[in-house]
């Protein structure tokens, strides 16, 4: 009883999330998505997304207090996602954020939403290891960090240069005429093809890119998407010229292939080279089949231990946020006060 009870706001993306922790232990965990009035357009509309957040934050505030039985009174804290993400729709939780600390005179902790994917996983699982990776894999980010302390010391090792990995998925999902969001019909096809019947391309892993563990090349723990996106492209339009019908379950097998060979590839050699005995997988592509037997059975090679946090958890979460927020709490850590900006491009 005397854990910090902390309420976390999230609003990054498509996702407005309202969390409650007391500690490490999950009280509530309400999420309202704008994903389906984005579906016509085949990706998230910023615009769209700051409006829909603004209509569901009271309701999804409600429904995790109901939740978890408690009242704003009762919370210790209040944490909300400051960025990285869009910024319109990043202001949205914010702003109801400020509101709420100030009318309950509440400490309030800007978090960023990468280091809470990390932060949730103590929520099943308990307090995370020193030597921690993570790879967080979703529709806007697909980074590879080392994890030394949750409250300061985050680093960046790698992140994409171009497309996130499930942006990836939604392309191909949308050039095979899937709909949107692509990546669990691509991951469920893909169940039924032959990963080898096309070989597409592994992005950044030239020597001229990864160099090696000694003399590292400008993006050895990097990713690149766009390539393996234009030869599905490139593929797509031979089937075509030569009057051939698509074996769209191949072209998902073989694309998914390659996704996670690349994803899995730079996650262990990150964790083998810095020293990691422990990968956390966090973002919505972390349900992906392909990416879990792969990362599992080369984790398992390599001696790391794989901690994948339940799904639902995985994918944009207020719980995340005030799981990162109560840890802040519960070390002692300043609140940020009311004045903080959102910063669309928040490092870690
Ligand atoms: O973390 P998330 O829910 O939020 C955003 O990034 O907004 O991730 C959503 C992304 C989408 O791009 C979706 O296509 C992808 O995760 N995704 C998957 C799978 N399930 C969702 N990608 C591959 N395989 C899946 N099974
Ligand atoms: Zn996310």
């Amino acid at each position: 009883r005397d854990e910090p009870l902390v309420l976390g706001i999230e609003s990054s993306c498509d996702e407005t999330g309202i969390g409650i922790v007391r500690g490490q232990t999950l009280l509530a965990n309400a999420v309202a998505s704008s994903m389906d009035l984005h579906a016509a357009y085949g990706g998230v509309i910023p615009e769209i997304a700051a409006r829909a957040h603004v209509e569901a934050m009271v309701p999804t505030l409600q429904a995790a207090l109901a939740e978890a039985d408690v009242t704003l009174e009762d919370v210790d804290a209040i944490a909300v996602t400051a960025g990285p993400g869009l910024n319109g729709a990043l202001m949205v939780g914010v702003a109801a954020a400020k509101a709420l600390a100030l009318a309950a005179n509440k400490p309030l902790y800007g978090v960023n939403h990468l280091v809470a994917h990390v932060g949730v996983a103590v929520l099943e699982g308990g307090s995370l290891p020193d030597r921690l990776g993570a790879l967080l894999v979703s529709g806007g980010h697909t980074e590879i960090l080392r994890v030394r302390s949750l409250a300061d010391d985050v680093e960046l090792l790698g992140s994409t240069i171009d497309d996130a990995a499930g942006e990836a998925y939604d392309k191909v999902a949308r050039m095979l005429g899937l709909g949107y969001p692509g990546g669990p019909v691509v991951d469920r096809l893909a169940a039924e093809g032959n990963p080898k019947a096309i070989r597409y391309p592994r992005g950044l892993t030239l020597p001229k890119f990864t160099g090696t563990a000694e003399e590292p090349g400008p993006h050895r723990h990097d990713f690149s998407f766009s390539g393996v996106k234009t030869a599905v492209s490139r593929s797509l339009d031979h089937f075509e010229r030569e009057g051939l019908e698509v074996p769209v379950a191949d072209v998902c097998a073989s694309f998914q292939t390659a996704v996670a060979d690349v994803l899995t590839a730079k996650a262990v050699r990150a964790c083998q080279e810095h020293g990691l005995d422990t990968l956390l997988l966090g973002g919505g592509v972390a349900a992906n089949a392909g990416l879990r037997r792969l990362l599992a059975a080369r984790c398992q090679s390599a001696g790391i231990t794989l901690r994948v946090p339940p799904l639902r958890l995985c994918t944009d979460n207020g719980a995340m946020v005030a799981a990162l927020g109560a840890h802040l709490v519960a070390h002692g850590v300043e609140p940020s006060g009311l004045d903080f900006a959102t910063d669309p491009s928040l490092p870690v």
